[in-house]
């Protein structure tokens, strides 16, 4: 079978359906090289020396490992000097990263994760990199971090690189969901599956159930109601998984449908959940939604929650729609 490579595709969309202009596509086309090499340090590991702690923490508190600093210096290093950007913002960098002046400035914004899914690269988990692309504001001369405050409805493309058995490239431009996957002998990245749909019904829900004495009700009462299966008020019985990297358990529910939660609780009640907004929640979001799916924080769309910082937090609830709308409409009781 012949597969279209991720080049062809992106110019299709952007010479047949004006979707998206040129500085665009080359920008996808520099993040999509980037996790090209951010797979190959993973698929490495010891060999490498790229396994356990760098020694550091983010501005989140967390610890860094050694493969959050490398997939965060790969992706600056990429996508410095295409022209297409004005700004970087990442879940490892406490302030916006501004392109050196000795570069041309684009128009465009770049928020990511670089590497989601810490906790399993040192027991060899699937581990992914998520990204969102923005317009600068019209109207900023310079990019700053109030330049990335915008909602996630306003997202220009955003995807995610999932590094499991295969390595696989997940992308949206508003235009649908597309799936390529990497040929690990010619280094393309290959159309493998055009629109990712998910089923609006579904039988599998993620949640870190270790958390369940923290929930709210909402949260509680629609697991609960999971769990009694079939005699119970949903009248199915449901299968649960949680991988712990949202990247593998977001592409399974790209794949065949679920919902994945991570519910604000009252470990830390001043922080409306663990995920971040601007470069985990709203792109999955973007991803979801564009697939058919539903994505909300209990209360509203995900992508219409309008940021006040660039780190900010949000409860998350996404997939499967039927699903996700019975959890939502649960918080509104
Ligand atoms: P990151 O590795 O980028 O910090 O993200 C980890 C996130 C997300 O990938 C996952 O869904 C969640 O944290 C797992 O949380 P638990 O440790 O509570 O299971
Ligand atoms: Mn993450
Ligand atoms: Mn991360």
């Amino acid at each position: 079978m012949k597969h279209i490579s991720l080049t062809q595709y992106l110019v299709v969309k952007q010479r047949e359906k004006g979707l998206i202009p040129a500085e665009l596509r080359l920008l996808i086309e520099v993040v999509a090289r980037a996790c090209k090499r951010i797979g190959h340090s993973i698929s490495k590991g010891a060999l490498a020396d790229v396994l356990g702690e760098a020694g550091t923490d983010n501005i989140q508190g967390e610890s860094q490992k050694k493969l959050d600093v490398i997939a965060n210096e790969t992706l600056l290093e990429a996508n410095e000097w295409g022209g297409s950007l004005a700004a970087m913002a990442s879940e490892e960098m406490d302030e916006p990263h501004l392109i050196p002046t000795e570069y041309p400035r684009g128009e465009f914004l770049l928020l990511f994760d670089p590497l989601d899914g810490s906790s399993n690269i040192d027991v060899n988990v699937s581990v992914g990199t998520i990204f969102s692309v923005l317009r600068m504001p019209d109207g900023d001369a310079e990019a700053s971090e109030s330049s990335f405050l915008q909602s996630g409805e306003r997202q220009v493309a955003a995807g995610y690189a999932v590094y499991g058995p295969s390595t696989q490239l997940v992308l949206t431009v508003g235009d649908g969901v597309a799936s390529f996957t990497l040929d690990r002998e010619t280094g393309a990245w290959l159309l493998t599956q055009e629109r990712m749909t998910i089923p609006a019904d579904t039988k599998e829900f993620a949640i870190n159930a270790s958390n369940m004495r923290h929930w709210e009700p909402p949260v509680k009462r629609y697991v609960d109601e999971m769990l009694a299966g079939k005699t119970g008020p949903l009248g199915k019985d449901y299968n649960m998984r949680w991988v712990a990297s949202m990247v593998a358990d977001v592409h399974r529910i790209m794949t065949r449908g679920g919902i994945f939660m991570y519910p604000r609780d009252a470990r830390e009640p001043n922080k409306p959940g663990k995920l971040r907004l601007m470069y985990e929640a709203n792109p999955m979001s973007f991803l979801i939604e564009q697939a058919g799916g539903a994505s909300t924080n209990g209360l509203q769309r995900i992508m219409t929650v309008q940021p006040t910082q660039l780190h900010e937090r949000v409860a998350v609830f996404l997939g499967s729609k039927n699903e996700v709308e019975r959890v939502t409409r649960y918080h509104a009781s």
